[in-house]
């Protein structure tokens, strides 16, 4: 493995104008230089490199991040990689750990899975073209099919003959280790072959390496299983691979759309027909995994399922992580009885196009309407539609969306906007409050263990950012950016507190009442990192562990905005001075609209458990501690509201 020291050196001598200089042509602006982005098609450039801050930030398509970023997403390398290509260009010299014997061990049996899985894919092609059974039964059928030698050959189609364990005995006559064949689910505990008498599809993940397989039996025995799978390996979780990613994801990002269809077959004749935007989620609905998958390439994904209902059903069932994820979904479905293959091979490909162009539909407003027809006039099944639509709506995160769907659903609902947009606002609140309640548990991106994420690197930006409409989320996230943007700088000459020790300082009792659990998260880290003696800088902000939190830094080192936005969020006036001459001013800004947002909700609050009280709570001594804190919480906040020079109601 490579040092920390090693990587800190490549981040720290690595200049981004420089490393991007190398591929794209930069002029100065300002302080900043920019040039057209890399990562979509522009005329006017929007893709901006700040050298001050060592980041690059495209603010048409929302990439940015640091050097070694740049390097994995320009040159689709990993980390390791892309730290090894930066010392290579600044001559840096390469220190490594020596590997653990558990690591090498470990790297040595995945590597071993992927060279059995490289053998069988080898064997099954080698069936299905050069011997007589394969030729006679796979080859055939597929050629039936329509699939050309070029398409065959290109997703490494395959043929399982009807041999008890011949591929099991091959394997072993060539020094494979029965272990990593069993682990792999090639051979059976009682050593046979897993797979026998079937087609075989290949199965890469998205770095193009085999983990799998599928086989497809040709016998009309309906006690036969149609296709039966790999298990779950070491290198094949089934959540995250999509079949078709390798070969589809330059064209996704290119067309900056992803069809998903449910199968093998559809994938491959679509591919054939020149659509190669293609991927199956093979048979069961998306995951969290895929999507994410899907988001590094397009925000944009097209649903095409046939109609029948059970196919519906499973669709509907992944649309509100969809949702979730700010990505937009189409649905296109097909003729009763067709699936993309059939269609495109009955049609062909300018007729499917014309047919998706036609048939698309916006995928809420789909369910909606599908809904409604299931219930008729039944006014209870109705509120209950509502509610279904009320909770997917909810789960959008972009504030201009939700109010697009809000107008449109309520007038497919009959319902009047503002009910619809109340009750989805409602919806919101309570799922921010759960969420909270969550706040201590990790992030899901930390739990995959690190070695999982420097294979596969995950995009720096999108737009997972919570939104900053409900409740305190500005004023938190306005803390956080000062922390992140000062938080090194010294806030009091004489004591030499830093800006961030300061923040922490205030924030401490407040913190378990933040809304935003990214925001709280943030805070928890740096007062780690304090506690160890270190205070985080932007570098290793942007270079953090946790995707959230790095693309967080990366939009608020970079944004050019927020500190306009700052002032006419509550006409608030400040001098004129830069933001780097004015932190102070902010720190001080930030926390007390924050301090004063939190003691407002606590009187708030309060205010309605003095109101609810019966008057035997009334004589209770927590009624009279309640008092008291009251009392002290008006005069705080009438304090920080007069230090932020505001009228207090
Ligand atoms: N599938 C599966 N196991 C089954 C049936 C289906 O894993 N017993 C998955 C496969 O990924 C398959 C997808 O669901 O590709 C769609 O199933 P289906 O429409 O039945 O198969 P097709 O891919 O259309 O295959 P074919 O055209 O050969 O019937
Ligand atoms: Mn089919």
């Amino acid at each position: 493995m490579i040092t920390q020291k090693t990587i800190q050196e490549v981040m720290n001598t690595a200049r981004v104008e420089d490393v991007i200089g190398d591929f794209i042509n930069l002029k100065r602006r300002g302080v900043n230089m920019i040039g057209n982005c890399p990562f979509h098609d522009e005329k006017t450039p929007s893709f901006t490199v700040s050298p001050s801050k060592n980041i690059y930030k495209c603010f048409g398509c929302g990439k940015g991040g640091d050097s070694v970023r740049f390097i994995m997403d320009h040159e689709k390398l990993s980390f390791p990689e892309s730290i090894r290509f930066l010392a290579n260009k600044y001559k840096i010299q390469i220190e490594e750990t020596e590997n653990t014997a558990q690591e090498i061990e470990h790297k040595q049996v995945t590597d071993s899975l992927y060279i059995v899985n490289d053998f069988a894919r080898d064997y099954f092609t080698d069936v299905l073209f050069n011997r007589s059974e394969g030729r006679n039964i796979g080859l055939s059928y597929f050629k039936e099919r329509g699939f050309r030698d070029s398409t065959i050959k290109k997703f490494e189609l395959g043929y399982a003959t009807e041999e008890r364990d011949e591929l099991t005995k091959r394997a072993i006559d060539k020094k494979f280790n029965i272990e990593h064949l069993r682990a792999v689910g090639l051979t059976s505990k009682s050593d046979l072959d897993f797979f026998r008498s079937r087609v075989m599809f290949t199965i890469h993940n998205v770095s193009g390496k085999v983990v799998a397989f599928a086989g497809r039996t040709l016998s009309s025995d309906k006690k036969q299983p149609k296709y039966i799978n790999s298990p779950e390996s070491e290198i094949y979780n089934k959540r995250a691979v999509l079949y078709g990613l390798y070969f589809a994801k330059e064209t996704i990002r290119k067309e900056d759309e992803c069809i998903l269809v449910e199968g093998y077959t559809d994938v491959i004749s679509l591919h054939q027909g020149q659509i190669q935007n293609v991927v199956a989620s093979s048979g069961t609905s998306l995951t969290k995994e895929q999507i994410r998958l899907i988001k590094r390439y397009t925000q944009n994904i097209k649903i095409i399922y046939d109609g029948d209902p059970a196919g519906i059903k499973a669709a509907l069932r992944g649309l509100d992580l969809v949702l979730e994820s700010d990505m937009n979904v189409k649905l296109v479905l097909l003729p009763d009885g067709q699936d993309p293959d059939s269609f495109m091979s009955q049609h062909g490909t300018e007729a499917f196009v014309n047919y998706l162009k036609e048939k698309e539909e916006d995928f809420l407003f789909f369910k909606t309407k599908l809904l409604l027809t299931e219930t008729g006039n039944d006014p209870i099944r109705k509120t209950a539609v509502i509610r279904d639509i009320v909770s997917s709506i909810a789960k959008i995160p972009d504030t201009f969306k939700r109010t697009l769907y809000i107008r449109q659903c309520s007038s497919m609902l009959d319902l009047s906007e503002n009910i619809l947009n109340n009750e989805v606002n409602k919806t919101i609140k309570f799922d921010l409050k759960n969420k909270r309640l969550d706040a201590a548990a990790p992030l899901p991106s930390e739990q995959a263990s690190g070695q999982e994420d420097w294979l596969n690197p995950k995009p720096i930006l999108s737009s997972d950012e919570p939104s900053l409409i409900f409740n305190d989320a500005w004023q938190e996230r306005a803390v956080c950016t000062v922390l992140i943007n000062f938080g090194q700088k010294i806030y009091d000459e004489n004591t030499g507190v830093t800006v961030a020790q300061y923040i922490l300082e205030s924030v401490q009792d407040i913190l378990s009442y933040f809304d935003i659990a990214q925001y709280q998260k943030i805070i928890h880290e740096v007062a780690e990192q304090i506690s160890k003696g270190h205070t985080p800088d932007h570098a290793w902000f942007i270079a953090h562990r946790n995707e959230e939190i790095r693309e967080f830094a990366v939009n608020v080192l970079s944004s050019p905005y927020v500190y306009a936005s700052w002032e006419k969020k509550e006409m608030f006036l400040q001098t004129q001075k830069m933001p780097e001459e004015n932190y102070i001013n902010d720190a001080n800004n930030a926390l007390l609209r924050l301090q004063l947002r939190k003691s407002r909700r606590v009187i708030k609050e309060l205010k309605s458990y003095f109101e609810d009280a019966s008057s035997a709570e009334m004589e209770t001594e927590e009624y009279q501690i309640n008092m008291k804190v009251m009392q002290v919480l008006i005069q705080q906040r009438n304090e920080l509201a007069n230090k932020l020079g505001m009228v207090t109601l």
